[in-house]
């Protein structure tokens, strides 16, 4: 097997360092503490960590506001501290790869300072300017909560500035070649550190054209392409992951012929695998995989059930999203943007059936499934802090008053109630063979045993009733059989009479018409 490939099978795991561990005692988690907790990450069998940003900034979007790409920010221990946690990682065949933010920077970045002071500074073309508020008005507005326009008017400069995100995100103007020279000379910096790779932040809106919705330009694609070029030709087995929320016609194009990114998102499916659990059928997940392109050999999709933002409604129809947040989010403090701000345990009212069968479909639909951190253990949040911050709390390794997070005051409150730390924790559910912790190690033990994962082809089985998913995942010669009972109620398949061997106990089972408990989930592998 090719080893540059390692992603086609891995197992991610997206972290906020700021909420995972302190070790400096300030209250906020650090590149030092994250590296505390390898072994921890090691256990659950993680392959490959994604550090949300960890560049200087002034926070005013959790670090995708940054103001020095050379850097990491102080309170995250330094550049020594992110080579020391890189190197600790790669001696436990753990990658690190991080976010790469191309789009915007901070308005307080010194490009920005300097572009806006001075028309005449080489700055000043780093970014996107016009006398008028009228360009691009096919855009569509992205943090539509706060923002009511992709321009800002700014008093220095005299000119309005065109940012897709928050106004403190002025975006880079990619037309420029030395925006582009500059973009990869900060990949080359990193990926000369060591690190493993991005998750490429806002992918789709590098460019802007008048008469398009600015998303998904060809000009965006061949700038991506070059970018990867530059990584094939330097860093081989470095990889680029896609932060790309479109429609499945759409977000295929990031792939290219396999000389684009490595990785995607699977938007599509994600918010599909909740209208799929609510509805207790198959019919929305299986609409859309069957619109879903096939990729080229060489790329994956990167399956997710939950990450740091809202759970995002925007590819879904008008009616699904009212839908969604009548379902998912009956308090109107629960939904943010187009989208739902909650962790995965509260969304599935904390059953865990439901969130075991959620995990299933992670774990088995095609694609390298990454888990976010705390959701292992099935932690929840806090909706009554700000903007995306109540799903980014201190992760809670032990029952202390501080989690085990910090020895002093942590940045954010701690959980309270149901899933407060004296609840939810690392410790209780190391020591308990029954905790959604073992059962997700199993997953993931079962998913690295069986190729069939990362590398199969995937079908579709009709077994008589649409409140049960059913697919074959088949690798060299070896099927795995997948049922997931998305329902409330028992089902029962009719299957072709067939011996099989139960993925995680290893027992034998004969397959003709069985019967499935409300939501659950079977990793068979097909003998004959
Ligand atoms: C997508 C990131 O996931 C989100 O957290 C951020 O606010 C925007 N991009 C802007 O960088």
């Amino acid at each position: 097997m090719d080893q540059n490939l390692w992603y086609k099978n891995a197992v991610f795991y997206e972290i906020s360092v700021s909420a995972f561990k302190d070790s400096s005692g300030d209250g906020r988690g650090d590149l030092r503490g994250l590296a505390e907790k390898l072994d921890y990450l090691q256990k659950l069998g993680v392959d490959c960590v994604w550090l949300m940003p960890i560049y200087p900034s002034p926070l005013k979007d959790d670090g995708y506001d940054i103001s020095d790409y050379y850097n990491v920010a102080k309170s995250f221990g330094g550049l020594d501290d992110l080579k020391f946690l890189v190197d600790n990682a790669h001696t436990r065949s753990i990658r690190v790869i991080m976010d790469l933010v191309m789009n915007h920077t901070s308005d307080e970045h010194p490009w920005f300072q300097s572009a806006r002071a001075d028309q005449n500074s080489l700055f000043h073309g780093y970014y996107v300017w016009s006398d008028t508020d009228k360009k691009y008005e096919e855009a569509r507005i992205i943090f539509t909560d706060v923002e009511s326009s992709n321009w800002t008017w700014d008093e220095k400069a005299g000119q309005y500035y065109w940012h897709r995100f928050y106004a403190s995100q002025p975006d880079l103007n990619f037309d420029n070649p030395k925006v582009q020279d500059e973009m990869l000379n900060i990949a080359r910096f990193w990926l000369d550190m060591g690190i493993d790779g991005f998750r490429v932040d806002a992918a789709p809106y590098l460019f802007e054209r008048e008469n398009t919705n600015c998303e998904n330009l060809p000009e965006t694609h061949a700038y991506l392409k070059k970018l990867r070029a530059f990584m094939d030709a330097n860093y081989p087995g470095r990889i680029l992951l896609c932060e790309a929320n479109q429609w499945p016609e759409d977000v295929r194009p990031y792939f290219g012929d396999g000389d684009e990114f490595h990785m995607g998102f699977h938007f599509p499916i994600m918010p599909r695998i909740y209208m799929a659990l609510k509805k207790g059928r198959v019919d929305d997940m299986l609409g859309i995989l069957n619109r879903m392109p096939s990729i080229p050999d060489n790329c994956q999709w990167c399956t997710f059930l939950r990450n740091h933002d809202e759970l995002t409604l925007e590819m879904v129809t008008p009616e699904e999203r009212q839908w969604m947040w009548e379902q998912y989010a009956p308090e109107l403090r629960m939904r943010l943007n187009q989208g739902i701000r909650r962790r995965l345990a509260p969304l599935l009212d904390n059953d865990r059936r439901k969130i075991e069968l959620a995990n299933s479909l992670l774990f088995t639909l095609p694609g390298s499934p990454i888990i976010y951190y705390g959701d292992e253990i099935g932690m929840g949040d806090n909706i009554s802090l700000d903007d995306r911050n109540g799903v980014r709390t201190p992760m809670q390794w032990n029952a202390s008053p501080n989690a085990g997070f910090t020895k002093s005051k942590p940045y954010v409150p701690l959980l309270e109630g149901e899933y407060s730390p004296e609840h939810v924790n690392v410790a209780s559910q190391l020591a308990d063979p029954n905790s959604l912790f073992n059962t997700i190690h199993r997953m993931i033990t079962v998913h690295k045993e069986h190729l069939a994962f990362g590398w199969g082809d995937f079908e579709w089985l009709n077994v008589g009733t649409n409140a049960i998913a059913a697919y074959k995942r088949t690798y060299k010669g070896e099927t795995m059989l997948i049922l997931n009972n998305l329902s409330d109620k028992k089902q029962t398949t009719h299957l072709q009479k067939s011996k099989a061997v139960d993925a995680f106990t290893h027992e034998v089972v004969t397959l003709d018409t069985t019967t499935l408990q409300p939501y659950q989930y079977m990793w068979l592998i097909l003998k004959d």
